[in-house]
């Protein structure tokens, strides 16, 4: 078969598949889940290992080449090892990532990387435990546990997401810096989006990626980018450190070269974060798979995927970050 590729309306070559293979999580960050929540998505709603696969074989055949899994947290699943599998022997995948919370990564570490995992995107908001807990409701030292075993087990690939928030952790910016510097991983700082339905995505609590950089001193840009994502890297003058920006907010250019779309754990194809638009995949799936049916709906997708996302617009979102995958 010729081989495919997937080119959105824009012209932009979509060959990146963000899974969200489960809703639940064991923390519960400020940006992400309301305190109170409990919407848990009904088990029966969540896609089966099965049926992940079946849509991991459609992107591949369409043109994905990379996946990533992501949550809710990935491992919660129990069979989160099984699925990495599958998706590391999809044909046409090249290489599979996750993003997690990093608490479980102290058992899961080996077997993920033994099951073709390749690169791991870890939350980190804060190194002081006081304010880590404080922003996810979690602890700390599991999470610094995990990433130790992670580079143990072989793990080349580490990259730390920080959500800025004001007033939260912007005092750990720097211990942050020193932290990746230390273990030789990248760091990104990423602008808090309205993707979630919580209360403290307000106004107030936003703290555009510019004004950190401003307090970071001289930064040299770096023209490669490091994994497929959106953000922009910058090397401190005097330092190893490379500190990594997702300005989704405040970059005007951030949709520009976006090659993307996410699979939410109850299986809706979103053709982008910042978009109400999804499409149904379950009618392709129940009560059989049926792989021409995923593919047309694949290729409808693509068919709209929006130029660049409405945040700016005031833009509330539909669900919780956790069933979309961050
Ligand atoms: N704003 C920005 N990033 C978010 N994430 C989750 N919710 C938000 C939000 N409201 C990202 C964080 C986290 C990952 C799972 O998703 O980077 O590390
Ligand atoms: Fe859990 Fe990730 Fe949401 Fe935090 S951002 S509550 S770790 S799913």
């Amino acid at each position: 078969m010729a081989e495919m590729e997937m080119i959105d309306p824009l012209g932009r070559i979509v060959d990146y598949l963000r899974i969200s293979v489960t809703d639940r999580c064991n923390e519960r960050c400020l940006y992400c889940m309301p305190s109170d929540f409990h919407d848990w998505i009904p088990r029966d709603n969540v896609l089966t290992r099965e049926e992940f696969r079946a849509i991991m074989k459609t992107g591949a055949d369409l043109g994905v080449k990379r996946l990533r899994i992501t949550g809710g947290e990935p491992t919660a699943r129990r069979d989160i090892v099984e699925i990495v599998a599958d998706a590391a022997a999809t044909p046409g995948i090249q290489h599979v990532s996750m993003t997690t919370n990093g608490t479980r990564l102290s058992k899961l570490a080996r077997p993920l990387f033994a099951a073709g995992l390749r690169s791991l995107n870890v939350s980190l908001d804060a190194l002081e435990p006081a304010r880590y807990q404080a922003i996810t409701a979690g602890k700390l030292a599991p999470v610094l546990e995990g990433l130790a075993a992670a580079k143990e087990a072989g793990f080349e690939k580490i990259k730390l997401n920080t959500v800025l928030i004001r007033g939260r952790n912007e005092d750990q910016i720097n211990a942050l810096i020193d932290f990746a510097e230390e273990n030789e991983m990248l760091i990104r700082f990423i602008e808090l989006m309205p993707v979630s339905l919580t209360e403290m995505l307000s106004e107030e609590n936003f703290l555009p990626a510019a004004e950190v950089q401003r307090k970071l001193g001289e930064l040299i840009p770096i023209e490669r980018s490091y994994g497929a994502g959106p953000a922009k890297y910058f090397r401190l003058a005097g330092r190893r450190a490379i500190v990594g920006f997702i300005g989704a907010l405040t970059d005007l250019h951030f949709c520009e070269r976006c090659n993307k779309m996410r699979v939410t754990c109850d299986g809706k194809l979103r053709p982008c974060l910042g978009n109400h638009l999804e499409a149904d995949l379950i009618p392709a799936l129940r009560p059989q798979i049926d792989e021409r049916h995923l593919i047309r709906i694949f290729r409808q997708t693509l068919a709209v995927k929006p130029a660049e996302h409405i945040f700016r617009d005031n833009y509330q979102p539909s669900r919780v970050m956790t069933a979309i995958g961050g």
